[in-house]
């Protein structure tokens, strides 16, 4: 993974107070290496891990540890106003909750809510923390907020332990570092609006019951995370908001009609948009507006179709406008017909198909295996993370607007 955006670049690499903060001495020289500029803060408790002379050593500037300490009266602002990054690693569980939080309490917190800089935190603690509801929703604030957050990772732990919470290695989090930075100027993707669906949709039966499907939206939000990272600008119009990844618009959404009436007044704007939600054909043609009781029996649903939002897309597409469509399906033959006929049918650019009964693919899991189907081919992507698959269908996605982006053999573009 290339980290030659962190050249020139001012990070200001928070640390907390945890046993990981040794780790971010290595993380502050590698910093340096890759040609940033290096603003080390360290909370109080870092200090009883780390010394803030190391820091001063390695880092670009004096490591910074008080809000007080300074000639600069307000260093909360400075700080976050000259960071083109702030990286927070180790974040302890009590970093992650004052941020979440919005509490203010040292110069760690304070420039973390005082900046606008893109910032990326990378959690290290006991699995038992990293897993408390507590923190879980912390972390998912963070995100819906647009914080980039770098997951543990599994391994031995303070103390002996094996499991979830180890600090993340230094190459993922220079890794990470460098796309956000990316995102914020960069990028094969910089410039494009880039318009994503996820999720599956619920259509209302009666005010408790519903006709929903098994889509968890995990590729669709991969998709909107790393089309952010390639530098677009993003909106993602999910029924899974509370999963949102960093940097991107969420528009929360629950059934088919909501998510058409969102999609269809942004997607003029989208030089791609990619309708990776599990969007319900049919709905009940009158939704109840009381609970239907037991005693009255089995309940008739009568069904209607719903809009289909890619069809609509397709009609209305504009020229240069990208496309892409998936095609669910339970068998493997099935996959590339029906594949292939969408493309055609739908005027689609780029169908993803899903073969969602095969092992390890499909709807809930982190695991994907798919077909990428386009009027020239098809391309078998085997089985690999939500995330991978997401990076394989946006650098294709990339490909293609670089490719009807370059001029004709006349001298003009292809429109
Ligand atoms: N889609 C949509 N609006 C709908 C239904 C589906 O935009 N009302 C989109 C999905 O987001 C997906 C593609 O269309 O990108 C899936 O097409 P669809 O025809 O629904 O596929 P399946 O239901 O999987 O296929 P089938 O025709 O076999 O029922």
């Amino acid at each position: 993974m290339p980290t030659d955006r962190l050249e020139g670049a001012t990070v200001v690499l928070g640390v907390s107070g945890g046993i990981a903060a040794y780790k971010a001495v290595e993380l502050c020289r590698r910093l340096v290496d890759a040609g940033a500029e290096v603003v080390p803060v360290l909370t109080a408790s870092a200090l009883r891990f780390v010394g803030a002379a190391t820091f001063s050593a390695l880092g670009s500037e004096r490591a910074r540890t008080s809000l007080f300490e300074d000639e600069d009266p307000i260093p909360h602002t400075s700080l976050g106003q000259r960071a083109d990054l702030v990286l927070v690693a180790p974040a302890t569980a009590r970093l992650v909750g004052s941020y979440a939080a919005g509490i203010s309490s040292d110069l760690l917190t304070t420039t973390l809510i005082a900046t606008r800089a893109p910032v990326l935190v990378c959690p290290a603690m006991h699995t038992e923390m990293w897993q408390h509801p507590a923190v879980q929703e912390n972390i998912a604030t963070l995100r819906r907020r647009g914080v980039a957050v770098l997951e543990p990772e599994s391994g031995r732990l303070a103390g002996g332990d094996l499991g979830e919470g180890r600090l993340a290695s230094p190459e993922a989090i220079l890794a990470a570092a460098s796309e956000l930075l990316g995102g914020a100027g960069g990028g094969p993707l910089a410039g494009k609006r880039v318009l994503v669906t996820a999720g599956g949709t619920r259509e209302a039966i009666d005010p408790v019951r519903y006709i929903g499907n098994r889509s968890s939206g995990k590729q669709g939000h991969a998709l909107a995370e790393v089309a952010a990272r390639l530098g677009a600008e993003v909106t993602l119009v999910t029924t899974a908001p509370a999963t949102a990844p960093a940097g991107v618009e969420v528009v929360p959404v629950t059934s088919a009609a909501e998510m058409a009436e969102a999609v269809l007044s942004r997607s003029d704007s989208a030089e791609v948009v990619v309708m990776a939600a599990a969007v319900a054909d049919f709905r009940p043609k009158a939704a109840l507006s009381s609970k239907w009781k037991k005693a009255d029996g089995p309940p008739e649903i009568l069904l209607e179709p719903t809009t289909d939002i890619l069809r609509e897309l397709g009609r209305t597409k504009r020229p240069g406008q990208l496309l892409v469509g998936f095609a669910a399906e339970t068998g493997r033959e099935e996959l590339l017909s029906s594949a292939r006929r969408k493309l055609e049918d739908k005027r689609a650019d780029l169908v993803v198909g899903n073969d969602v009964s095969a092992e390890g693919a499909g709807f809930e899991g982190d695991t994907n295996a798919v077909t990428l189907v386009t009027a020239t081919g098809a391309t078998e992507l085997p089985l690999a993370s939500k995330h991978d698959i997401a990076a394989a269908v946006m650098d294709l996605v990339a490909a293609r607007l670089e490719e009807s982006a370059r001029p004709g053999p006349d001298g003009a573009g292809p429109g």
